[in-house]
């Protein structure tokens, strides 16, 4: 089976560092590298995490910096209350074998688009949307390069963080809209598909049973997630939002999407950062864009617990 080629953008925090491991443990996906835009924390935590994770990872990369703010312009608030002051707190991190890149985020991702077969890599962006909007500006000719875009983001019935709009779309709109609207495929893995990978106690029991040492950390980032969110006020297990779209990369057979027109919604008072599923148009000839709707719980967790038993 020929390996899918990915880019993970992404802002570690705890369901970033999920994705990661799952990606650096399967053997369906090769990790072309790691990029970091700041938003569960700032940008310096979130690449310190990325190098982290990613050596535990096993991953051949660099991990090059990104965004730090909104495109826009102006500051985001991080999302400390959920993964903490360190961005992973409560996580102990293994020593950094994975360097810095010379090259931006911006510059990493245009430099492989451009240079790999065309249609070969798949962008992960699982953070604010500020790179791949930034890299579409540089170089619009990666969006006929790209095979396609599977992000982490949006939501079509409730929001996480106003009552429509979910973190990753809130933090940059403007960005998220070029991205939906670039005319390449993307498959948007939002809230209505994230919040069925909520962590159980039987798959925390899982991880701990796993020997190696991606194992203890994987099993200490469901608990510490777990933790934050009851902390936070919610009930049950917290979903791993961000590993379930490295998942349908891996397995498209484990979540079913539905074809629709997708946009952002900029203005709204009440809904700025809503991404707006239009269902009437559901199916439609010629839409690129699709958003995920029911996961393959069972399948999933399978999935993420055989990728870690793979590393170190
Ligand atoms: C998204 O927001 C972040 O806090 C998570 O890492 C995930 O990417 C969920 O809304
Ligand atoms: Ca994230």
């Amino acid at each position: 089976m020929e390996k899918r080629k990915i880019i993970i953008d992404c802002d570690p925090g705890y369901d970033d560092s999920v994705a990661i491991l799952l990606a650096g443990g399967s053997p369906a996906v090769e990790v072309l590298a790691v990029t970091t835009v700041a938003g569960n924390q700032t940008i310096e935590k979130v690449t310190n995490n990325a190098r982290h994770v990613s050596s535990m990872a096993g991953l051949s990369v660099s991990v090059s910096m990104g965004a730090t703010g909104p495109i826009s312009g102006g500051q985001w608030e991080t999302a400390g209350h959920v993964h903490g002051e360190s961005g992973l707190d409560g996580v102990e991190l293994s020593p950094i074998e994975v360097p810095l890149d010379t090259m931006t985020a911006v510059e990493r991702i245009v430099d492989i688009v451009m240079t790999e077969p065309e249609g070969t890599v798949t962008l992960v962006p699982i953070g604010p949307l500020t790179n791949i909007a930034r890299a579409l500006e540089a170089e619009p000719r990666i969006v006929e390069r790209v095979r396609e875009v599977v992000l982490m983001g949006g939501a079509v019935h409730t929001g996480n963080v106003g009552p429509y709009s979910e973190f990753n779309v809130f933090t940059d709109p403007e960005a998220a809209r070029v991205v939906f609207k670039a005319g390449w495929k993307v498959t948007m893995v939002g809230l209505d598909l994230t919040y069925q990978s909520e962590i159980t106690p039987d798959v925390i029991a899982d991880a701990v049973r796993l020997d190696n040492r991606a194992g203890k950390v994987l099993s200490q980032i469901l608990m510490a997630s777990n933790n934050s969110f009851h902390r936070n006020g919610h009930k049950g297990g917290s979903p791993v939002h961000d590993a379930c779209a490295v998942a349908y990369v891996i397995d498209p057979t484990l979540i079913e999407t539905v074809t629709v027109p997708v946009d952002v919604e900029l203005k709204g008072e009440l809904t700025r950062g809503m991404t707006v599923a239009d269902f009437r148009r559901a199916g439609e000839e010629g839409c690129v864009t699709s958003v995920a709707m029911k996961l393959d719980q069972k399948r999933f967790w399978r999935t993420l617990i055989e990728a870690v038993r793979n590393l170190d």
